[in-house]
């Protein structure tokens, strides 16, 4: 028997594999007007396809839980009825297939209000639908981006309330599990950062006051959260710094501190807050700082980053180096890497009925 394609249950919600789908942006949204961030026909058929794939579990992409929050003016967003109605399609076949529907909760901080990547994803402003981004502190992520706006300590708390009110609605839309950003130097990693948190309140400065926004964030979202439904945080291990940066083992402390705090499962990433960080990309390169995670606290991990071979993703689970694969772009090249998968190692998988006569 597969490890991969073994049931994985967190509190009352079981998936039916280790493959998972992690959050990629689509940046195929409205930008403006009623439609704004509503999903429409490109993400119905985009998760689709993967849940008819066999994919255990998707995590559908960074959505904002305000219109500033969004990456760009093009994402997703969770912050009206109109979006929870559109995001009720994905969710219902996403269940049809047997994958658990999650959802990523974002805000982008002083990463928000760039262009689609492919027309170069610069910063855009209020002439292509774009605004000014907000952060800790009043830096730049790089050269050609804007200053940001620092937040004031109300501002601050008006997106906690953001938050808790897009999981209201997330839950509403018929997701199963959600996701905080916490990665990839948006707002809470920014808050999360020495690198990019110059704050002299009680959210900047120590560990304890830049970890306070990332849990101030959790325990709102926790308060309306189900107790049967898991939540999941999604972490930069490190900056990739030398000096002046979060780090592994500023991680592993505050992994424990998220359990603590109600957070089921640590979505292992790494990177985005430091431009100039050179980040030694190989195959499976992030699966280490997930592992430590789950050896030194126990708290269960999700690993990802160039995943992309069925023995090798078998590997990760068998050796208990994490709980679940997630599969980024190999999923965007091959929608049933799932159900291929399956066949390679001798997993079980779900098939879709139309497609019985492919087995
Ligand atoms: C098109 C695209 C969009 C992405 N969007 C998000 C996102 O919305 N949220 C996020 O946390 N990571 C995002 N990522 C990062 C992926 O979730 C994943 O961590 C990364 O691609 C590494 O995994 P891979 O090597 O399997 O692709 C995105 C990646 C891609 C390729």
């Amino acid at each position: 028997m597969s490890a991969l394609f073994e049931t994985y249950t967190l509190r009352d919600v079981t998936i039916p594999n280790r493959v998972w789908m992690p959050p990629m942006c689509q940046y195929s949204a409205a930008p403006e007007g009623p439609d704004a961030g509503v999903p429409d026909d490109w993400h119905f058929a985009h998760y689709a396809a993967r849940a008819a794939g066999g994919t255990g579990l998707i995590i559908v992409e960074a959505t904002g839980v305000s219109p500033e929050g969004r990456i760009s003016p093009y994402d997703l967003g969770i912050w009206n009825d109109t979006q929870v109605e559109a995001f009720r399609r994905i969710t219902r076949f996403l269940v049809s297939q047997g994958t658990v529907p999650a959802i990523q909760l974002a805000h982008a901080g002083r990463k928000a209000s760039t262009d689609q990547p492919w027309r170069g994803g610069a910063p855009v402003g209020a002439e292509a639908h774009g605004w000014q981004p907000v952060a800790p502190s009043a830096v730049a992520f790089a050269d050609g981006h804007p200053v940001p706006s620092e937040l004031t300590a109300a501002e601050i708390q008006e997106i906690v309330g953001q938050f808790a009110d897009a999981a209201r609605r997330a839950l509403a839309a018929g997701f199963e599990i959600a996701e905080i950003h916490g990665a990839h130097g948006y707002l809470i990693n920014e808050f999360l950062s020495p690198y990019s948190n110059h704050r002299t309140d009680e959210y900047g400065g120590s560990y304890e006051n830049r970890t306070r926004f990332a849990l101030q964030v959790v325990d709102a979202v926790r308060e309306v959260w189900p107790d049967d439904k898991p939540l999941f945080f999604r972490i930069s291990a490190t900056d990739w710094l030398e000096e002046d940066g979060w780090t592994a083992d500023d991680t592993v402390r505050f992994a424990a501190d998220l359990r603590a705090h109600g957070i089921d499962l640590l979505d292992v990433s790494t990177g985005g807050n430091a431009a100039g960080a050179r980040i030694p990309v190989g195959p499976g390169y992030q699966v280490p700082f997930a592992a430590r995670v789950k050896a030194e606290t126990g708290l269960p991990v999700a690993a990802v980053g160039l995943i992309t071979e069925a023995e090798q993703a078998e590997k990760i689970i068998a050796n208990g180096e994490a709980d679940a694969v997630l599969l980024g772009r190999e999923l965007l090249r091959r929608p049933s890497w799932a159900r291929d998968a399956a066949r390679e190692l001798g997993g079980d998988v779900h098939v879709p009925d139309q497609y019985h006569r492919s087995v």
